[in-house]
């Protein structure tokens, strides 16, 4: 059975100008833990309870030994990108110099993402936060966004013309509330007091860093990647509606608002004074920096109700649903994309990340992940759906290249379109990446 990736025949994803590339993220792939400075991964990967099976980032994919071959897959793939993130502790140490060693290790990559015509598209911080930062208050104490924007100055120096993009963040609405809200994420700091002060903490990083990124990167498109998980009512009740929306600008317009707006959504208002972040004057414009293009992630939706206490209640998504049990609603992608491109006035947009999680089985050396297939038709189906609506998309990037530490998940929950065996370090192209990369190829 061949399973392929189609678009119609006129769709603008079918032109080379449209990027498509592969994601993955420093702390989830590297391993090589003993070659760089501890981060809150690591902390909270040693804390009992936290990482349900127990694991940790020591080793990984062991992209730090494997890098070379690693690249040799992406080339392999046919992609015109790959997204990178920069570990943050292997290249800054404590006293706030470049680590020459750790940049060393980037530079390779970059200039082997090079020479194979392979565009790199940087992101600065995929959450892995020097521990000695956290020490000090993390994202919780304001001096942690100007240790990001030093941090974003010497690296981008020392990358040169080497980056095709930079993005300052991954998700911070992902640090933030799951870090410092809900503490299912590193630091695992609880509070409502807590979210949207590192949030502010967080967007007022990403406005430095873009200063010194537009100075010392002019040529690369410098951004942000935030993630986005729209909300519809369980019903059509008024109540059940005006719950979603107070949802959704607490959880998405939060991040995107001050960016493009320069300030935080009306609810701020009516959140208790003790929960509102500190806001210094001058702050909102440093957010509000223009940038080159709007990375978005997108996996699912949620559903909301009213509730009289916490004004919203997430209920449990229906079926299907991806083997992370989040529902598969490709629908919400596009009325998402549609939505954003007529609430701002955005840049040209990225789709950074999308992708799902499945329960492979390596079945005779092959992998033949259909239901992978299925969720990524559907969603380039979703994507085109946007673009003919008229929102500008210039690319698309499968989260993951390949298998690896999913966070709180550990290991249980794979992403990639290459399988990874964790005993050998085998990677084996997955029923998807070969459809990936055929559809990429047939352009
Ligand atoms: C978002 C994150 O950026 C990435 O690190 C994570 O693995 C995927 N989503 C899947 O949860």
């Amino acid at each position: 059975m061949t399973v392929k990736l189609t678009l119609p025949a006129q769709s603008e994803m079918l032109s080379k100008d449209f990027i498509y590339g592969v994601a993955t993220a420093s702390f989830q792939i590297e391993g090589g833990a003993n070659n760089r400075l501890p981060c809150i991964w690591d902390t909270f990967c040693d804390t009992p309870g936290k990482v349900v099976d127990g694991s940790n980032g020591d080793i990984a994919c062991d992209h730090y030994n494997l890098w070379q071959q690693d690249v040799e897959l992406i080339a392999s793939l046919g992609v015109d990108a790959y997204r990178l993130s920069i570990s943050w502790p292997r290249v800054i140490n404590e006293s706030g110099e470049l680590n020459p060693a750790g940049v060393d290790y980037y530079l390779n990559i970059l200039d082997s993402l090079k020479s194979k015509n392979i565009k790199a598209f940087v992101t600065l911080y995929h959450w892995d936060l020097p521990q000695y930062l956290e020490d000090e208050g993390g994202w919780l104490n304001r001096a942690t966004a100007y240790k990001f924007r030093d941090y974003a100055d010497k690296i981008s120096l020392a990358f040169g013309d080497r980056v095709y993009s930079y993005a300052t963040l991954n998700e911070p609405f992902c640090s933030a509330f799951l870090g410092y809200e809900a503490g299912v994420h590193a630091p695992g700091i609880v509070g409502k007091e807590f979210g949207k002060k590192a949030a502010h903490h967080l967007l007022l990083a990403h406005g430095l860093a873009m200063q010194v990124l537009v100075k010392n990167s002019p040529n690369s498109q410098n951004g942000i990647v935030l993630n986005f998980t729209p909300g519809y009512p369980e019903s059509t009740s008024l109540a059940d509606i005006k719950a979603t929306a107070f949802a959704d600008d607490y959880f998405n317009q939060w991040y995107i608002k001050p960016i493009f707006d320069g300030e935080y959504p009306e609810i701020m208002a009516q959140l208790p004074t003790a929960h509102q972040p500190e806001i210094h004057e001058g702050d909102m414009a440093i957010i509000a920096h223009p940038t080159d293009f709007l990375g978005v992630n997108f996996y699912t939706r949620a559903i909301y109700r009213a509730d009289e206490d916490e004004h919203f209640i997430q209920i449990d998504a229906p079926e299907p649903r991806t083997d992370i049990g989040w529902e598969i609603y490709p629908k919400a992608f596009t009325e998402l994309l549609v939505s954003l491109n007529e609430k701002y006035t955005l840049p040209p947009i990225y789709i950074t990340e999308n992708g799902a999680a499945i329960a492979d089985k390596l079945v005779d050396g092959a992998v033949n992940d259909v239901d992978r297939i299925d969720y990524y038709q559907s969603h380039l189906n979703a994507v085109h759906d946007a673009i003919e609506q008229g929102v500008q998309i210039d690319g698309y990037f499968a989260w993951s290249l390949m298998d690896n530490f999913e966070w709180a998940e550990g290991y249980l929950k794979r992403f990639g379109i290459v399988y990874v065996d964790y005993d050998t370090q085998v990677r084996t192209i997955k029923a998807s990446g070969l459809a990936y990369k055929a559809l990429i190829s047939n352009r």
